[in-house]
């Protein structure tokens, strides 16, 4: 079954600068977490303790973060502040985590391909970390999926209706309706006009990809933006085999512009850290 998680986290993040000219995007704190950690925790709910990750130069918080610190272990042992590393030991604890770098930027596509020998020969998911997804009405969006995948046993990407003006952020599907909340992908454009859309169904930061992939993307010329498009691999699987679209059940955040990341702020500060859950 799926084990493994990679995350994508090479990007130079330039919507948010300069916040991210020396930090990393993935640990833009959300409250008083970063959004990487979000995200490693929604994988290992969802049974996923193999943590891939593809950094780039200026990424090393991203190591330090998900290790020990000795001195500050140190210096708050006995005391009250213990509690705000509870998280973090439970994520060391169960996860094993594993770092490959991308060397040049050269799209997601190509950094899904970087984290290849991270994966091996095996179905995987995919978060992108500055899509922050909850779910508090039940499993998280990456659980959902994997239920999914048991099901289907292909490539699976999460989708959300969005405003038809907005399609040219996001890669939009046309598919066949197979289940209220799932359709077999036909066609998938990396971010069209909205003219050009075949729907307002965009494909959002989570995804769980078959081994193939990696050889598609492998066959896969530069598409939009010059960059590795990994749309661009997953039509090629359509075509040939399966993937499906599944609008997940929970809402997600950019966090990667800055009115998504305010909006998942005040969300995170209601629901979780008045209560005590951050
Ligand atoms: P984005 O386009 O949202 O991230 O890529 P970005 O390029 O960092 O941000 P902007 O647009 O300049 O503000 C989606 C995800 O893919 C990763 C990013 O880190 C992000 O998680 N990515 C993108 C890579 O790892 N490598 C790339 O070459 C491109």
């Amino acid at each position: 079954m799926i084990k493994k998680c990679l995350f994508p986290a090479a990007g130079y993040g330039t919507r948010f600068l300069p916040a991210t000219k020396a930090m990393p995007k993935e640990m833009l704190p959300v409250v008083n977490k970063p959004l990487i950690q979000y995200g490693v925790e929604e994988a290992l709910e969802a049974g996923l303790n193999g943590i891939a990750i593809v950094t780039g130069r200026g990424k090393r918080a991203l190591e330090d973060h998900f290790d020990i610190s000795y001195e500050l272990e140190n210096q708050i042992r006995n005391t009250d502040k213990e509690k705000y590393l509870v998280g973090i030991r439970k994520l060391l604890d169960e996860c094993t985590f594993s770092y490959t770098r991308q060397i040049e930027m050269k799209g997601l596509g190509h950094a899904i391909l970087s984290g290849r020998s991270l994966i091996g020969d095996e179905p995987f998911a995919v978060v992108l970390a500055d899509d922050l997804c909850v779910n508090p009405e039940g499993d998280g969006v990456l659980e959902q999926m994997v239920k999914l995948y048991k099901q289907f046993r292909c490539s699976i990407v999460a989708i959300q209706e969005v405003d038809p003006q907005e399609t040219s952020k996001y890669g939009v599907i046309a598919g066949e309706m197979i289940r209220d909340d799932i359709y077999r992908v036909h066609s998938m454009v990396e971010k069209p006009k909205p003219e050009d859309a075949p729907s307002n169904l965009a494909i959002i930061g989570r995804y769980i990809l078959t081994p193939d992939i990696f050889d598609l993307i492998e066959q896969t010329e530069p598409g939009k933006g010059g960059e590795i498009q990994i749309t661009d691999a997953l039509m090629k699987q359509a075509k040939d085999g399966c993937v499906l679209a599944y609008k997940f059940k929970g809402q997600r955040f950019d966090c990667g512009s800055a009115e998504g990341y305010i909006d998942a702020t005040n969300y995170c500060f209601e629901n979780f850290y008045k209560k005590g859950q951050l």
